[in-house]
């Protein structure tokens, strides 16, 4: 926004607000629910005011907008930036935070420190751990603490070391087996909902069917109770070849660099800005005889 332009009044018609509640009725009715991440102000109050129930400040932020690798490196500092951004767009969608690789590993005090800071700062409503039925008692602990947990499990970014790469989960019976222990675990813990990502749509439709709390699927088949998608994924910001399961809904970079491109050419043309985009002298001055003269420069 330039400085001087005046903040338009905020066109969000008045949704009810989507709590952990609203996505256990929807389970119940059948209805899929809509996920997506989103990073920033202008994004996050896109995806709100399209209606997205659950809006995600996934630790995916660190590949699609900081530019690393892996999810690895990303701070809880960084992650508060983000997610106090997305907070001061979002009035309708659940906001549930990432919590970074390292933030809930070291002890639960620190975990539950971690958490409480996304709560407090970033106005989380909900924080999302990766991992099985080992985080079950760190989910119990965050729960009494009065901060609902998202459970993610099946391929998990943060465990990309151990995996030797990001590889589909769940595709034999003992794995099954462990992702249906995971989910029960997590479940009987006392978490709200659960992220299925990079597993058989089978596998997916199996847990669903066993949950009483809401699955989101990302990579995990049709068969749950929403799907969640990577926003630069699904937007056409990201630039290297998408996973199969990711579908590009609009394509933003041929747009951004169309306009981008347009706005150079008007530059080098002169065209831009016109008269009309210019400010301009109150006319008695303009036209006055006492107009500044501009001072001749003393450099030699
Ligand atoms: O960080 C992220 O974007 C996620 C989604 C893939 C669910 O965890």
């Amino acid at each position: 926004m330039s400085h001087t332009q005046v903040r338009p009044t905020d066109m969000r018609v008045s949704a009810p607000k989507v709590t952990a509640r609203t996505l256990l009725e929807k389970k119940r009715r059948n209805e899929p629910i809509t996920a997506l991440t989103a990073y920033d102000y202008p994004t996050a109050r896109i995806v709100d005011e399209a209606g997205i129930d659950l809006i995600l400040v996934g630790d995916s932020l660190a590949m699609t907008v900081l530019g690393h690798e892996s999810t690895l490196s990303l701070t809880v500092d960084e992650m508060l930036h983000h997610a106090r951004a997305v907070r001061r767009a979002v009035s309708r969608a659940f906001l549930v935070v990432d919590m970074p690789y390292g933030s809930y590993h070291l002890s639960t005090e620190d975990a539950l420190r971690n958490a409480l800071s996304f709560v407090k700062q970033g106005g989380a409503e909900a924080v999302k751990i990766e991992g099985g039925h080992r985080r079950a008692s760190l989910v119990e602990e965050l729960t009494a603490a009065e901060i609902p947990v998202v459970g993610h499990i099946g391929l998990t970014p943060q465990s990309v070391l151990r995996m030797g790469g990001y590889r589909v989960q769940g595709r034999s019976i003992p794995e099954m087996e462990e992702l249906l222990g995971d989910a029960a675990a997590l479940e009987g813990a006392g978490a709200v909902a659960l992220v299925l990502e990079g597993i058989p749509r089978e596998l997916a439709e199996q847990i669903t069917a066993a949950a009483r709390i809401p699955t989101i699927g990302i990579g995990a088949g049709p068969g749950c109770d929403g799907q969640i998608l990577v926003f630069h994924d699904a937007f056409g910001l990201t630039f290297e070849p998408l996973a199969k399961f990711a579908r590009c809904f609009s394509d933003g970079s041929a747009l951004l660099r169309e306009g981008v491109e347009r706005y150079s050419e008007e530059v080098m043309a002169r065209r831009f800005p016109l008269d009309a985009e210019s400010y301009h002298l109150p006319r008695e001055i303009a036209s006055s005889a006492v107009m500044p003269t501009t001072p001749v420069s003393r450099a030699s």
